[in-house]
């Protein structure tokens, strides 16, 4: 568990959903969460994430809506084939709360100067708030201690096209301006997060917790059902939790190499590919001091045991 001051901005989403599940139960110190347009609609995020957060029996940390398009675009629509309609396998939550006034941008700023050099950021969506955080606030990267995302992929297809994962693709030109911002980077893209699965035996567990755990197993219904083709059997991966999991310290990855990131921000065939310059591939990754951008690129077995232990936890 990590006693530091977080920042956390998500497309809330069933993986997303889980997410929050995870930081409640490892007692993370929410100050904040933001939404952000992406397996649905900036709102709808916020919506799903103040009743979520409500049943996990914590409905006192703030939540913003954040960015409803990407930077210099349109928002397209969301993944309701991957997510539901309403964005988390429509299962119906009582409604709880209301957004706060501000928005998600302007609550990260915040945050940062009131908890300067220990915020941490997590993000598990488009990288559109943290953008439009950096426009508002030039200082920002040097007021948080570290930004941790779930996006990309290094060595590995992409989901969304063949080169491009679905949270960068989403917003190229916002995730280019985080990766060239002044502060520490960890992109956990598909290369570990495609490893980090729940089985159906997980799903069958977590189905006989608690009201939260319970109906964060039926979401699991839908997600099943749009990873079951792609993993071969009934099962998911595990994105976001595993990107929250890597920033607790939770899950420590094997491989781990500090190397730049760029995007691809054009609308050509590599629109949202994160291209990871791994040229110390074969000399054991030597030291880059003055290289911010961390790639994990191997975890260990077991994340999805370890997600559950934590989900059980919740009321
Ligand atoms: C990412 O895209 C979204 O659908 C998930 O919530 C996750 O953040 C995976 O590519
Ligand atoms: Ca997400």
């Amino acid at each position: 568990m990590s006693g530091a001051p977080w920042y956390f901005d998500c497309d809330t989403g069933i993986d997303d959903a889980l997410t929050l599940g995870l930081l409640v139960a490892e007692g993370a110190d929410l100050k904040g969460i933001g939404s952000v347009s992406g397996n649905l609609s900036a709102a709808g995020g916020a919506r799903n994430t103040l009743d979520l957060m409500a049943l996990m029996g914590r409905p006192d940390v703030p939540v913003a809506v954040g960015a409803h398009d990407p930077i210099g675009g349109v928002f397209g629509g969301g993944a309701e084939f991957v997510h539901g309609a309403n964005g988390i396998g429509e299962v119906e939550l009582p409604h709880v709360g209301e957004p706060v006034a501000e928005s998600a941008a302007a609550m990260l700023v915040r945050l940062a100067h009131e908890h300067p050099g220990t915020l941490r950021v997590l993000a598990v969506g488009p990288l559109t708030n943290l953008a439009l955080a950096l426009e508002l606030e030039p200082e920002l990267p040097s007021l948080v201690a570290d930004v941790v995302i779930m996006g990309g992929a290094a060595l590995v297809p992409g989901n969304v096209s063949a080169v491009a994962e679905a949270n960068i693709w989403n917003d190229p030109i916002a995730a280019q301006a985080v990766f060239d911002a002044a502060w520490p980077v960890t992109m956990v893209g598909l290369d570990v997060t495609m490893l980090a699965r729940f089985e159906e035996s997980h799903r069958t567990e977590l189905a006989a917790g608690g009201a939260a755990p319970a109906a964060l197993a039926a979401m699991l219904d839908v997600y099943f059902q749009y990873y079951t083709p792609i993993l071969g059997r009934p099962s998911c991966a595990l994105h976001d939790p595993l990107a929250a999991a890597i920033a607790l310290g939770v899950v420590v990855p094997t491989l781990a190499p500090v190397a730049p990131v760029e995007v691809d921000t054009t609308d050509g065939p590599g629109r949202g590919q994160t291209l990871v310059d791994l040229r110390g591939r074969f000399v054991g990754y030597p030291a880059q001091p003055d290289v911010r951008h961390t790639v994990p690129l191997e975890i260990a077995e077991g994340f999805g045991d370890r997600l559950l232990e934590s989900l059980l936890r919740l009321p």
